[in-house]
């Protein structure tokens, strides 16, 4: 049974913080721990803090949403879920690969950049992962990449990872090489990435990459990421879609993506 976890939102008007530096305190004891949502290795090190917070109190649903994308998605071809390789990319303590266990998909790789999301994911979603790299895909050495590719995944999915100081742009394109021509794609961008007023690399990228040649959109849906800590919905997008053919470098560099 799961340690059940004192945790408070903080009191005062937090409006002003950006997304990755919202926080909460932790109590135990006497003590009281403030931990930003985005300090993952410590979330990760304490069984059942990131579920309570982030799928509890702020009511997450991407994974849940982004597996049914991607299953609506490749219901929409010949191809039968339960046959795709999928690589996770950012795939936390695991939440996205047990989500896809329960559409039937049994062959999974994950990756992240922190060791406290792979001990995380052994120590309470065990064998859900037929491996589980801690890499950081923005500095991929050859032999990762040969590693990864040993998998022959034809899937890739990434939920709650693009953008916001995680992943960005170009780490998201060296993933999208990495799975197969035809291989299936499906993550989450928060909303305002698909507007033109955005111009950071990662809202560049998408708007340009769901048009291209190198991408067919199968599924684009609106939905509920979750809730802001003032208790405000966060809508975010979910991509299903399926991979025409690797990225080239002149399209990357038609983008000019900053280090986001
Ligand atoms: C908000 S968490 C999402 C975890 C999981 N996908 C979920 O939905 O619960 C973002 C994850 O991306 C990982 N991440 C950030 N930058 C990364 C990078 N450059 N390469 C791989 N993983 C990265 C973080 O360590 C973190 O576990």
């Amino acid at each position: 049974m799961v340690k059940r976890h004192r945790i408070q939102f903080p009191p005062v008007n937090v409006h002003e913080l950006d997304q990755d530096e919202v926080y909460f305190y932790l109590f135990e004891g006497d003590s009281k721990e403030k931990i930003r949502l985005h300090d993952y290795d410590r979330l990760f090190a304490i069984p059942g803090l990131y579920e309570q917070v982030v799928y509890e109190r702020l009511k997450c649903q991407s994974p849940a949403t982004v597996a049914e994308v991607l299953r609506y998605s490749v219901s929409q071809s010949h191809q039968r879920l339960n046959e795709l390789r999928v690589l996770d990319l950012g795939a936390g303590n695991g939440m996205m690969g047990e989500e896809l266990k329960k559409q039937g998909i049994s062959r999974l790789v994950g990756v992240d950049i922190i060791p406290e999301a792979r001990a995380a994911t052994e120590r309470d979603r065990p064998g859900v992962y037929d491996a589980y790299y801690v890499m950081d895909f923005c500095n991929l050495t050859a032999s990762d990449r040969s590693e990864l590719e040993s998998w022959s995944c034809d899937c890739l999915v990434s939920v709650a990872a693009l953008g916001f100081g995680d992943i960005p742009a170009q780490a998201f394109l060296e993933a999208f090489n990495i799975i197969g021509t035809d291989g299936w794609v499906a993550f989450n961008v928060k909303e305002t990435f698909l507007n033109r007023s955005d111009d950071s690399g990662f809202s560049q990228l998408i708007r340009e990459l769901i048009f291209s040649e190198y991408l067919d959109l199968y599924h684009l849906q609106r939905y509920r990421h979750r809730f802001s800590i003032e208790g405000e919905p966060l809508y975010y997008f979910a991509l299903g879609g399926k991979k025409i053919a690797d990225v080239s470098a002149s399209f990357v560099e038609s983008l000019s993506l900053p280090a986001d």
